[in-house]
C-alpha cells in the first residue's frame, strides 16, 4: 500500500491504480479510509478538479472515486466529458457522498457515475463497491481482449487467404515459368515468414531435380532419385521424396534431432555454408490427377515478434499447401500450354520442311526463311533510334506468333502441283511433251521416205524423189530444232518465232489410232466434248485443241471474302502445244504462273481454317503479305504501304533475298552478294519493299551472317553496302 505525491509516481508503471479526487479538508483522510479498506490499491489524491480529466488521459487508472462533497467539483460537467472518453465498463466511477447530498449524487448517477458510496466510508461499502465495478471492469477488459486476439487472427488469416487469392489470379496469368516458380516460393516464405526455401521438380527419369532456391547461388546439378536404381523399391529415406511419393507433407521440427529421415544433405549443407537449419517444411504440389509433379521444401520458420527459429505452426501448414495445390495446377497448366505450343511448332516445322523436300526448286526456303526473318526481326527489336525505334515484340508470345507466321509463309505451296513448281521447258507437263513431238516429225519423215520409196516403186525418177526427200529430211530436222530450242525458254520469243511455230504445226500426218483409248476416267470426261472423226484422221503436226484446256472449277475461285486482287485466267490449265511453245518468256503460261501465285491464296484458305488462338492472331497476317509491296501492285490482295506493318516488311524481304541467293535450287544459277543487294535495292528505289527494313538488313551486318551461314564461298564478294543506302533516286 503506497501513499506518495501523485507527481513523484510513473503513473503508467502503477499495476492497479486509483484516482481520487476530494477538497483539501478531507481528502487525506479518504485516502487512508481507501487504501486502509481496499489495499490492493495505489490512490492518488487530487484536490485540484481541474486535473482530474488531464491525469485520466495521461493515466491508465482502474477506478475514479469523486468527492462530490468536495470543493471545486461540477459533476454537471466533468462526467459528461469523462464518458466521452472512458466507457462504463472501461472506467467505473464511485461517488463519495455523505447522505445530505442525495439530489447532487442522483443528478451524477444520471450522468454516468457507476455507483456512490456514503460518507462516513466503511469497509464493506468500500471492498465491496470497488470489488464489483472493478469485477465489471475486468470481464469487460478480458472480453475486449478476446474479441481484439480474435478481430487479429481473422485479420491475419484473411490476409494470408487474400494473399493466396492474389497469388491463385497471379498464377493464372503468369506465361513465364521461371517467373512462376519464383513467385510460387516467394509467396510461399511470406505465408510461413520463414527463411528460406526451394522448390523442386520431378523429372521425367523419376527424380526430385532443383527448381530454384531463395539462396542466391548456383542450383546444384544433383538429382534425388525417387526410386533405387538398383532394387525399383521406393525411396522414402528423405523428407522430399517421401513428400513427393506418398502425396503427404512432411514437418521436421528440428533436422539435428530427426529420426524418421535422413537429414544429412541438410547437415552437410550446413557445415559447407555455415547456415544453421533447425525446421524444416516439405510440401508436394500435386495437381489435379494428384500426381506430384515437384515439392516445396521451406526452412526455418521464424517468430514473428523475436525473429527466433521456431517449428513450422500447423494453422499457416494447411494454407501452404493450398498454396502447393494452386501452384501445382498453374505449373500444370503451363507446362500443358508449353507442350501444346512446343508440339504446334514442330507439327509447323515439319510441314514447312516437307515443302521443303518435295521439291528441289523450293531447296530449303521454308525454312530458311523464317531463320532470316527471325534474325532482321531481332535486329529491328534492338533499334533505339531511327523509323524503327518504336518496332518492338514485347512478349515470348508474339515471338512465337512472327516465328509462326514466317514457318507457314508459304505453305500454300503443299497445293501446288509439282510439275508446275518445276517446269523446266515450256511442253513439260508430267513429262517433256517435246518427245510426242519428235516422234511426230519422226512419223513426218517416214511418210516422205515412204513416198520416195513409193515413186520408185512406181518407176519415177529416182533422183528427183531422192532431192525431194533429202529436202524434206533437212527441213524437218530444222524445224524439230528450232521447236526443241523454243521449247526450252530461255530467250524472249519474237512474233516471227510464233508465226514460224504456227507454220510449222500446220504440217500434216495421219494418224490411224483411236486417241481416246487408254485414257483416265478424267480425261476421258474431258474429252467428251471433242469430235470424234472416222479414222484414219489428218493431225497437225502441232495443234491447240479443246482437248488441251482444262476448264477453271468454280471451287477454284477465290471467295470474295478473302478480297483477292489477282487477275485470275479463265482456265486452269492449257496444254495447247502452239500455246506452250509460243511462251513469252521463261517456260510458264499465265495460268500455271497464276498456279504458282496462287499458292498464297492456298495459304490464306489453309490459315483461315486454323482457330488461332488470340495470342496467334496474327500469323496469318505474317505468313500471306510476303508478295505485297508498298506500291499496292503485289499479290494477292494489292495491299499499299498504310496496309503493312513492320513485320511484314520483314518478311518480304527475307522472302526475297533467300530465293534469290539460294544456290540449291536446280533451275538457275544463284546470283552473288552484291547482285542480289543490288536486286533488293532496285526494289526498294521501286516502291516493292521497305526502305529502312532494307538499310536495317544491311546495316545491321544481318545481310552477311546469312550470306556466311547459307551462301557458297564463292557467291560472297565485295559489297560496299553505302551503295545502297540512301533515299531512292
Ligand atoms: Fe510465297
Ligand atoms: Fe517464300
Amino acid at each position: 500500500m503506497n501513499s506518495v505525491p501523485l507527481s513523484d509516481i510513473n503513473i503508467s508503471q502503477a499495476h492497479h491504480l486509483a484516482l481520487l479526487f476530494s477538497d483539501v479538508a478531507a481528502g487525506p483522510g479518504l485516502q487512508r479510509s481507501i487504501e486502509a479498506f481496499a489495499n490492493q490499491y495505489d490512490t492518488y489524491l487530487l484536490t485540484d478538479a481541474e486535473q482530474i480529466m488531464p491525469e485520466l488521459l495521461r493515466g491508465n487508472f482502474d477506478v475514479l472515486f469523486l468527492d462530490i462533497d468536495g470543493e471545486g467539483l461540477d459533476v454537471d460537467k466533468l462526467l459528461p466529458l469523462v464518458r466521452q472518453q472512458f466507457s462504463l465498463p472501461e472506467l467505473p466511477i464511485l461517488l463519495l457522498s455523505s447522505p445530505l447530498s442525495e439530489v447532487k449524487r442522483n443528478a451524477a448517477l444520471d450522468k454516468g457515475a457507476t455507483d456512490f458510496i456514503t460518507k462516513p466510508l466503511t469497509a464493506n461499502d468500500v471492498v465491496l463497491k470497488t470489488r464489483n465495478a472493478l469485477a465489471f471492469r475486468h470481464c469487460f477488459k478480458n472480453h475486449r481482449a478476446a474479441r481484439d486476439l480474435l478481430e487479429q487472427q481473422v485479420r491475419i488469416r484473411t490476409a494470408k487467404l487474400n494473399m493466396l487469392i492474389d497469388s491463385g489470379l497471379m498464377m493464372s496469368r503468369e506465361k513465364s515459368r521461371d517467373r512462376l516458380l519464383a513467385h510460387i516460393l516467394r509467396e510461399g516464405q511470406k505465408l510461413l515468414h520463414c527463411d528460406g526455401g526451394t522448390i523442386f521438380l520431378v523429372t521425367q527419369n523419376k527424380s526430385l531435380r532443383f527448381a530454384i532456391r531463395t539462396r542466391d547461388d548456383v542450383l546444384p546439378f544433383e538429382e534425388i532419385e525417387l526410386y533405387d536404381p538398383v532394387s525399383g523399391k521406393i525411396n522414402d529415406r528423405y523428407a522430399s521424396t517421401y513428400a513427393a511419393n506418398h502425396n503427404k507433407t512432411v514437418i521436421i521440427n528440428n533436422v539435428y534431432d530427426e529420426q524418421r529421415f535422413d537429414c544429412s544433405g541438410t547437415q552437410a549443407f550446413d557445415i559447407k555454408t555455415g547456415y544453421r537449419t533447425v525446421s524444416l517444411l516439405t510440401v508436394p504440389m500435386a495437381p489435379r490427377n494428384g500426381q506430384v509433379i515437384g515439392i516445396l521444401q521451406f526452412i526455418n520458420a521464424l517468430a514473428p515478434e523475436t525473429g527466433a527459429v521456431i517449428p513450422f505452426p500447423d494453422d499457416v501448414v494447411e494454407l501452404v499447401e493450398a498454396l502447393a495445390a494452386q501452384s501445382a495446377v498453374a505449373l500444370d497448366n503451363l507446362q500443358l500450354i508449353e507442350g501444346q505450343k512446343a508440339t504446334t511448332e514442330s507439327i509447323i516445322r515439319v510441314l514447312a520442311s516437307a515443302i521443303d523436300t518435295k521439291s528441289p526448286h523450293t531447296g530449303h526456303h521454308c525454312v530458311r526463311v523464317p531463320e532470316l526473318a527471325m534474325m532482321l526481326a531481332e535486329a529491328a527489336c534492338k533499334q533505339t533510334q531511327g523509323p524503327l525505334a518504336h518496332f518492338n515484340f514485347e512478349s515470348e508470345d508474339q515471338w512465337l506468333e512472327f516465328r509462326v507466321g514466317a514457318w507457314l509463309h508459304d505453305c500454300g505451296k503443299v497445293t501446288t502441283p509439282e510439275y508446275v513448281i518445276e517446269k523446266a521447258t515450256k511442253l513439260d507437263m508430267l513429262f517433256n511433251r517435246i518427245h510426242e513431238i519428235r516422234m511426230r516429225f519422226e512419223v513426218l519423215l517416214r511418210d516422205a521416205n515412204i513416198r520416195r520409196l513409193e515413186t520408185l516403186l512406181e518407176g519415177g525418177n529416182d533422183l528427183e524423189a531422192d532431192q525431194k526427200f533429202d529436202r524434206e529430211k533437212a527441213e524437218l530436222i530444222r524445224d524439230f530444232a528450232f521447236i526443241a530450242d523454243c521449247n526450252m525458254g530461255r530467250e524472249s520469243m519474237h512474233p516471227s518465232d510464233c508465226e514460224r511455230i504456227r507454220t510449222i504445226g500446220e504440217k500434216t500426218w495421219l494418224r490411224y489410232f483411236d486417241d481416246t483409248l487408254g485414257l483416265s476416267q478424267q480425261d476421258t470426261m474431258r474429252l467428251q466434248a471433242d469430235d470424234k472423226p472416222a479414222l484414219p484422221v489428218t493431225e497437225q503436226l502441232l495443234s491447240d485443241k479443246p482437248k488441251h484446256i482444262v476448264p477453271r472449277p468454280p471451287n477454284k475461285v477465290p471467295d470474295p471474302a478473302l478480297g483477292i486482287k489477282m487477275n485470275i485466267p479463265e482456265n486452269m490449265f492449257n496444254y495447247g502445244e502452239i500455246y506452250n511453245l509460243s511462251i513469252q518468256k521463261g517456260t510458264l503460261t499465265a495460268e500455271e504462273r497464276y498456279k504458282i501465285n496462287e499458292h498464297i491464296i492456298e495459304t490464306i484458305n489453309l490459315l483461315e481454317k486454323i482457330p488461332f488462338p488470340d495470342f496467334l492472331q496474327r500469323v496469318p497476317e505474317y505468313a500471306t503479305t510476303h508478295h505485297e509491296t508498298l506500291d499496292g501492285r503485289g499479290y494477292p490482295r494489292k495491299l499499299t504501304e498504310k496496309d503493312l506493318s513492320i513485320p511484314a516488311r520483314i518478311m518480304a524481304v527475307a522472302d526475297i533475298f533467300e530465293a534469290i541467293t539460294a544456290s540449291d535450287r536446280p533451275y538457275k544459277k544463284p546470283y552473288k552478294l552484291s547482285e542480289s543487294l543490288k536486286i533488293l535495292s532496285n526494289m526498294k528505289n521501286n516502291r516493292h519493299i521497305d526502305p529502312d527494313v532494307f538499310e536495317l538488313f544491311l546495316t545491321s551486318g544481318v545481310y552477311k551472317e546469312f550470306a556466311v551461314k547459307y551462301l557458297l564461298p564463292e557467291q560472297i564478294d565485295d559489297v560496299d553496302i553505302y551503295e545502297f543506302i540512301g533515299p531512292s533516286p
